[in-house]
């Protein structure tokens, strides 16, 4: 009884992991297309050249979702669509996709939620410095005006980016996403270029569509320590610095943390703090897992362990709702956003089809069931949750992993790209209907 009446109930996806139609209508190449054609990048090969489809079978989701009564939709804008060598002239063809999209949604009574930025760079920008350069944040509200002019209309919510830290570390430091750098001073110069043009997007957003609430996206995860000892709780904050405040502060303080600022140096000129704690209108939340750390026995920053009490998804991550609770509750405590979202939670599970050719995932089901709960009671406790979007609506390309990790409560069977709504779908369809 504890959700606001008007809760949100969604699904979230992105362009890259369901499109496909890589080459169509105009499109440039992004940073995964050129990733996913470098050879030992991604598993089996995979890329998402077809993934499900989604560029010419969205009529056919928007059914799905109708059928799942979802409120609202999260899905992203391929950058490179609209702007296929990074600036300059834009696609017109691009924009048409998600003006259909968006209308399509909007026939349904489904709110579209699009995201400007989850991860697919135009590869022309990447050629000139890509998120290590100024100019890409410069590019990036270039292409936010022009979205938010087409779309401003009929959008009430827009997100900027999604996950900063997956963009700067995992693509910029450790080399396992697009664009594969392995540096990490790269990996601080972009975290830094990501939130500032999410601060100047926030502006340009807000001027070119009336009806724009503009957030950001971020992952966010709690972080025990594995023992009371004190180099452990030290680790335990430190994880939580590079993986929470380091965005967290900026955004809402103005500062990046003191502690971390001794190691890390970000290129920051005058005025780049004020535009990235711009007020936002919502914060969205994307977690999966808590982290337990301790201090590594060679001094070397936090080392994560595995609590063997919890149960672990196919991505051998830890499934433990109350640390979303958790974090939920400290977000609102220490940040105080006027509104927060969870814009995704999931789990991936090696679903199989039964005889009855139906997909029976009671581990996705009781995930999804048990984070609610968490968010119903961090809601109960006063903090402002406003919606929940399920990763994913379909299964879909998992960045490095390819199609090897399925998160959907939509089954896609790849070889016909048949959908088949798992038994996750019919839960998560009664839940919405009785106000979960
Ligand atoms: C998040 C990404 C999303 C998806 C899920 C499993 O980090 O935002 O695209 O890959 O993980």
């Amino acid at each position: 009884m504890s959700l606001p009446s008007d809760f949100v109930w969604g699904a979230a996806t992105a362009a890259y992991q369901i499109e496909g139609a890589v080459d169509e209508d105009g499109r440039g190449e992004s940073v995964w297309d050129r990733f996913c054609a470098t050879p030992g990048k991604v598993r089996n090969g995979d890329s998402g050249a077809v993934a499900c489809d989604f560029y010419h079978r969205y009529p056919e989701d928007i059914a799905l979702m109708r059928e799942l009564g979802l409120h609202a939709f999260r899905f992203s804008i391929a950058w490179p669509r609209i702007f296929p060598t990074g600036s300059g002239r834009v696609n017109e063809a691009g924009l048409d996709f998600y003006d259909r999209l968006v209308d399509e949604l909007l026939a349904n009574n489904i709110t579209p939620f699009p995201t400007l930025f989850h991860w697919d760079t135009p590869q022309a920008l990447e050629d000139a410095g890509g998120w290590t350069s100024r100019a890409t944040a410069e590019a990036f509200v270039e292409y936010a005006e022009v979205v938010g002019a087409r779309l401003g209309d009929r959008i009430t919510h827009w997100v900027t980016h999604n996950e900063p830290w997956v963009v700067a570390w995992i693509g910029h430091a450790w080399g396992q996403h697009a664009p594969g750098r392995t540096s990490e001073t790269d990996a601080i110069a972009a975290a830094h270029h990501l939130l500032l043009s999410h601060g100047w997007a926030v502006d340009a957003l807000r001027r070119v569509a009336p009806k724009a609430e503009v957030g950001i996206v971020l992952n966010l995860e709690h972080v025990d320590a594995r023992s009371d000892a004190p180099a452990d709780l030290d680790a335990a904050r430190e994880m939580d610095g590079m993986a929470n405040r380091w965005y967290l502060d900026p955004l809402f303080h103005g500062a990046y943390p003191a502690d971390l600022l001794e190691r890390y140096k970000p290129p920051v000129q005058d005025g780049d703090l004020e535009a990235i704690s711009t007020p936002i209108d919502f914060l969205g939340v994307n977690n999966y897992f808590r982290f337990v750390v301790e201090a590594s026995s060679n001094g070397g920053g936090p080392h994560v362990v595995h609590d063997p009490e919890w149960e672990r998804t196919d991505m051998d991550w830890e499934v433990y709702p109350e640390g979303l609770y958790q974090l939920l509750v400290r977000v609102a405590r220490d940040y105080d956003p006027p509104a927060l979202y969870v814009t995704e939670n999931g789990a991936a599970f090696g679903d199989v089809r039964s005889h009855d050719a139906r997909v029976h995932d009671l581990e996705r089901t009781a995930y999804i069931e048990s984070h609610i709960d968490a968010v119903r009671r961090a809601a109960a406790d006063g903090v402002p949750m406003k919606g929940y979007f399920v990763w994913s609506l379909l299964d879909n390309f998992e960045w490095s992993l390819g199609y090897s990790k399925r998160f959907g409560i939509v089954y896609i069977d790849y070889p016909t790209l048949e959908r088949v709504p798992k038994d996750s779908f019919y839960r998560y369809r009664d839940l919405i209907a009785n106000g979960a």
